[in-house]
Parts: structure tokens; C-alpha cells; sequence
């Protein structure tokens, strides 16, 4: 399981893939390593991998693709084999179950055609094992029969490159990672790359989108280009159906204020838990479980849905005494920090707890 498995469906910010995205997103997919934004390095990387490849005539290493969901692995994979000018196949780990699965795939590539294994960290081990004869020797073992006799027979294999993505690379067992002569690992994108994922995508849904639009759509797209995406049509949304379906900052602000995703990208969720650690417990350091029933959640949601995003954008700590706010979080609800010497115990301001108690911006 991943961390990103436990992710409502309907939360506007996941950056896993809902059904409405994996409509849209074949159209969205920049087909060439020119067209595509941003992730500099492991463009340049693989573009050279790529070129000496075409070169010598013969199929390249086999690339790992690793990083989190939503910045452009699966779409990578098909570039590469579009730039190969090679037909693709596309499988995933959990839909590998034997290892015969994986021979009868292997054994109907073409040479030099690409095999693209989503979640590779999630194969069984049998097929794992086959694979990784089948990345170094172009060749696997297929066994006949049962017990003592049982016989393997060889199958010479095409040439072909096998492309792995995974959102945790830190699974994949040594002697797999090390099969593959490249991995790129996926970084998030930085405001001004979403902006412009922003603007090609908005051109091709036909929305005319201005830059303070398109700016303010990626400040609030968590550094994730599908989520950017989604963001872009709900904005569209709001634009068709208030306005005259021209996106500007302040449409774009309005119609994202009304889906509950701030300035920051943060979601309801999020700001629930934030909002908690700093009016309840005054900053922390309180526990998880504690955190988590004041905001009415289970804990592992609080954990794994919520916090993750908190911490990358340094608004909250995991310490060993429990969960601190930032003075960045503090700032962001537009609270002030209560005096430290007056910071006792927890809670630190107990009028909080009273029924319609004081009210911020966030109530
Ligand atoms: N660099 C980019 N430039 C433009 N669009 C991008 C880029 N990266 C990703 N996208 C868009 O974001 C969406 C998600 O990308 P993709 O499906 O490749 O992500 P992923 O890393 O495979 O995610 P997952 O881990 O969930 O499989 C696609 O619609 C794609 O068009
Ligand atoms: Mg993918």
C-alpha cells in the first residue's frame, strides 16, 4: 500500500488520479521531451540516454521512473517511446500476479519495443525474479511441469526496454533497482513550470486563461502538475457559469475559494488539522490521536492525507513529543502565537473550547 492510497476520492487536491482525470488527461499529455515542462535534469538525462540509444540503433537501458503521484511518469514513459519511434506496452504490478503473466507478456514484444510497468513496486516475487533475467539477458526461464520433474526451458527474448515507474522507489529490492541503467527521479514542480503546464493545458481546452490566472491556479496546485489540471477545470467551471469564461487571478481566486483550496493549495482538510493544532493546543506539541479526534478524523487520515503536504511546506513539525506548528503555520491562518511564557499546558487557551468561542477567518 501506498501512503497515497488512503487519499479520499473526492478531495479536489489528491494527486492521485480520480475518473474525470484519466478522461481528460490522454489530451493533456505533452507527446514529445520538447513539449514537456519543467524536471530539467532528468529531461536533459534521458534526452541524452534517448539520443545515444537512436544512434547506435539499438534499444536503450532500461529506465526507472520514480517519484510521487500525478508529476508526469506515465507520460514520460510514452514520450520516451514516441522519441524511439517504438510501439509501447503498458502493464502495471498488481496486474502481474504469476510469474507466467509476465512470460506470456514478455515473450509477444517486438524488438526494441518498450514495456511500461506502472507501480513495479508492487509485482509479486516471482515475476520480479523472472524479471530480472529477462532485463539482463533478454531471456527468461519458462518452467514445464511439477516437482522433481519439472524442466526449464529458455526463451531467447527481443531486445526491449523496460520503463518502471513507482511512487516508492525505497521498496524495490536492490537487484531490481540496479537492473535499471537510469532512473529519473521526479521532482515537484516549481510555481512559475505549473504556470506554464497551466497555459498549454488551458489552450488545449480552449479557455482563455491570462497570466495572473494561470499564476494563481499553480500557486495553489501543491507543485503537482494533475492537480494543476483538475484545478484548471473546476476554474473553468466557475468562469463558464458566473463569468464570460475568461480566467483571471480574481476568477480563479473566487472559484477556488468556493471549493475550499487557499492561496497555499491547502483544502478544508488540511486547514481543519492546522486550525486544531494551533487554537486548541496553541502550537503543540500534542500527540497524533489527539490531533486527530479534535478534527473528527482518524488518525492514519490525519497522518497520511493530511500532514504529508503540511510538512513539505513547512507549516508542520513530526517531533518525538508529538506535532508542532511553524511560525509560517501560524502566519497562514493569520493567528498570532500565543506569548511564550504564557504557553503552559496544553491546552493553551482553553477558552477555545468554548461553544462559539472566538472566531478567525477560519470558522
Ligand atoms: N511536465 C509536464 N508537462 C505538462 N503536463 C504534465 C507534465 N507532467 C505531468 N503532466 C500532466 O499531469 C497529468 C498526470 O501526469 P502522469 O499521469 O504522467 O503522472 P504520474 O506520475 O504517472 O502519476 P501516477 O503516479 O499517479 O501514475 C497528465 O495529464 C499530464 O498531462
Ligand atoms: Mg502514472
Amino acid at each position: 500500500m501506498s501512503p497515497y492510497d488512503s487519499e479520499p476520492a473526492d478531495r479536489l487536491v489528491t494527486a492521485a488520479a480520480d475518473g474525470e482525470d484519466q478522461a481528460v488527461e490522454a489530451a493533456l499529455r505533452p507527446k514529445l521531451l520538447d513539449e514537456f515542462i519543467g524536471q530539467e535534469r532528468v529531461r536533459e538525462q534521458l534526452s541524452l540516454v534517448l539520443q545515444a540509444a537512436r544512434r547506435r540503433g539499438s534499444a536503450p537501458d532500461h529506465v526507472l521512473l520514480s517519484g510521487p503521484p500525478g508529476l508526469g511518469k506515465t507520460t514520460l514513459s510514452m514520450i520516451i517511446a514516441a522519441e524511439l519511434g517504438a510501439p509501447i506496452r503498458i502493464t502495471s504490478g498488481p496486474a502481474i500476479q504469476h510469474a507466467g503473466d509476465l512470460a506470456a507478456i514478455l515473450s509477444s514484444l517486438a524488438e526494441g519495443e518498450v514495456l511500461f510497468l506502472d507501480e513495479i513496486h508492487r509485482m509479486s516475487r516471482p515475476a520480479e525474479e523472472m524479471l530480472y533475467m529477462a532485463m539482463e539477458d533478454f531471456r527468461v526461464d519458462v518452467i514445464v511441469g511439477k516437482g522433481p520433474g519439472a524442466t526449464a526451458i529458455p526463451l531467447e527474448l527481443p531486445p526491449f526496454t523496460l520503463v518502471g515507474a513507482t511512487t516508492r522507489a525505497g521498496l524495490l529490492p536492490p537487484p531490481l533497482r540496479d537492473r535499471f541503467g537510469f532512473t529519473g527521479h521526479m521532482e515537484f514542480y516549481a510555481p512559475a513550470e505549473l504556470q506554464r503546464v497551466v497555459h498549454r493545458s488551458a489552450a488545449l481546452l480552449d479557455v482563455e486563461i491570462d497570466p495572473a490566472g494561470a499564476a494563481e491556479i499553480a500557486g495553489r496546485s501543491r507543485g503537482t502538475p494533475r492537480i494543476a489540471n483538475r484545478l484548471l477545470r473546476r476554474v473553468r467551471d466557475y468562469a463558464q457559469v458566473r463569468h464570460d469564461g475568461v480566467v483571471t487571478a480574481e476568477i480563479a481566486g473566487r472559484a477556488l475559494e468556493v471549493y475550499e483550496v487557499d492561496a497555499r493549495g491547502l483544502d478544508r482538510l488540511d486547514r481543519a488539522v492546522l486550525g486544531a493544532l494551533l487554537r486548541l493546543f496553541g502550537g503543540g506539541p500534542v500527540g497524533l490521536s489527539t490531533l486527530a479526534v479534535a478534527v473528527g478524523e482518524e488518525a492514519e487520515t490525519v497522518e497520511e492525507v493530511a500532514e504529508p503536504f503540511l510538512v513539505r511546506e513547512g507549516l508542520l513539525a513530526r517531533t518525538p513529543r508529538g506535532r508542532i506548528a511553524t511560525a509560517a503555520a501560524w502566519q497562514h491562518l493569520g493567528l498570532v502565537p500565543p506569548d511564550r511564557a504564557g504557553r503552559g499546558a496544553v491546552p493553551a487557551q482553553p477558552e477555545l473550547f468554548a461553544p462559539g468561542g472566538p472566531r478567525s477567518p477560519e470558522n
